[in-house]
């Protein structure tokens, strides 16, 4: 079936540009919360609203899979309405998380999102170069902002993966940024994705040298911190207490991520903390309560951990709140 292009606009969702403007100059970053169904969106949703935060919906492309790409776009556009229904309507970003090629990321401008990120990180410096710049040209014909990026992180992403780190190297940004035309670039200075971050007995810190290097390369410009969950212990106890097997699950330091979220650092990633929140949460419900089966009983209190997850991040991590 031929697909009829739709325009974020219609949808009542804006672009990252004047949000990262603010954010760079106020000190504080930008929430990216992953989502993939009806309960995490409704817990950011509910979060943003009460703490007064623009958003950042990230959508992989799992989760596109996962979800339905229609219905993903349909439930971004209910965010919209939902957010003005609670009383205070924020600005809402619906943004292609690790997008890893062209066709993607047009696929997902041409069907109601504001923002993509294209990861041509695991390629060679000009073939990054040229990807991303393939696709600045088409979004920026339709308004909508691109994130590339520059440097490998460790762990494992859906369709990218890299054993270890390769920090972003400082003396390559202004190049990459000039000739691609990107409007924001996620760096690698030792964050991570998923919940095992670092090896027990390894110093858990991000390079935020690197990070100053940057800032000092490319002033003023929007940088982006992907892997930034901070596998919240008391999470990890309540799933492993509840029949969970989660070994040496470490993040990074909330204290560190509110450093970065106070200089050019204007996006942060955050899925693992919520997946955690959730699992914490249903795990308890089923343990305690075997007799349970209708997926409300569970889920809900999965939606309320999460919601309560998103306000703290939003006040003690990112400083977003009431900048909507
Ligand atoms: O960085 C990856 C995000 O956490 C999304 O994960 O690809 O499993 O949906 P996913
Ligand atoms: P975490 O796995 O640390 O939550 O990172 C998520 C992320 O970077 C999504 O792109
Ligand atoms: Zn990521």
């Amino acid at each position: 079936m031929q697909k009829k292009p739709v325009g974020y606009k219609e949808l009542g969702l804006v672009n990252s540009r004047e949000l990262f403007e603010k954010a760079v100059t106020g000190g504080y970053a930008i929430p990216a919360y992953n989502f993939n169904n009806l309960e995490q969106l409704q817990a950011i949703v509910m979060a943003c609203v009460e703490t007064k935060s623009p958003v950042i919906l990230q959508v992989s492309k799992g989760a596109r899979n996962y979800a339905n790409e229609t219905l993903l776009r349909h439930l971004a556009r209910g965010a919209v309405e939902y957010a003005e229904e609670l009383g205070s309507p924020v600005p809402i970003v619906l943004h292609l998380d690790h997008g890893d090629t062209f066709e993607l990321c047009k696929d997902c401008i041409d069907s109601g999102f504001s923002s993509v990120m294209i990861d041509g990180s695991h390629l060679d410096y000009d073939e990054n170069v040229a990807l991303t710049r393939k696709v600045v040209e088409y979004a920026h014909t339709h308004d909508v902002t691109v994130e590339g990026e520059l440097g490998v992180l460790a762990g494992i992403e859906d369709e990218v993966s890299a054993e270890t780190h390769t920090y972003t190297q400082p003396e390559e940004v202004e190049d990459f940024v000039s000739k691609t035309g990107v409007d924001s670039l996620a760096i690698s200075i030792g964050t991570s994705h998923g919940a095992f971050k670092f090896k027990p007995g390894e110093d858990p810190k991000i390079r935020l040298d690197i990070l100053e290097e940057i800032e000092q390369r490319i002033p003023g410009f929007p940088i982006v911190l992907h892997g930034s969950s901070s596998v919240p212990q008391d999470l990890v106890r309540t799933i492993n207490e509840h029949g969970g097997k989660l070994k040496d699950a470490i993040g990074i330091g909330e204290d560190q991520l509110r450093e970065a979220a106070r200089s050019a650092v204007c996006k942060i990633n955050i899925d693992s903390d919520g997946r955690l929140a959730m699992t914490a949460a249903v795990r308890k419900v089923l343990d305690e309560h075997p007799e349970e089966f209708d997926p409300r009983k569970y889920l809900g209190p999965a939606r309320d951990a999460l919601k309560v997850l998103y306000m703290h991040k939003i006040r003690n991590v990112l400083g977003s709140d009431g900048k909507a």
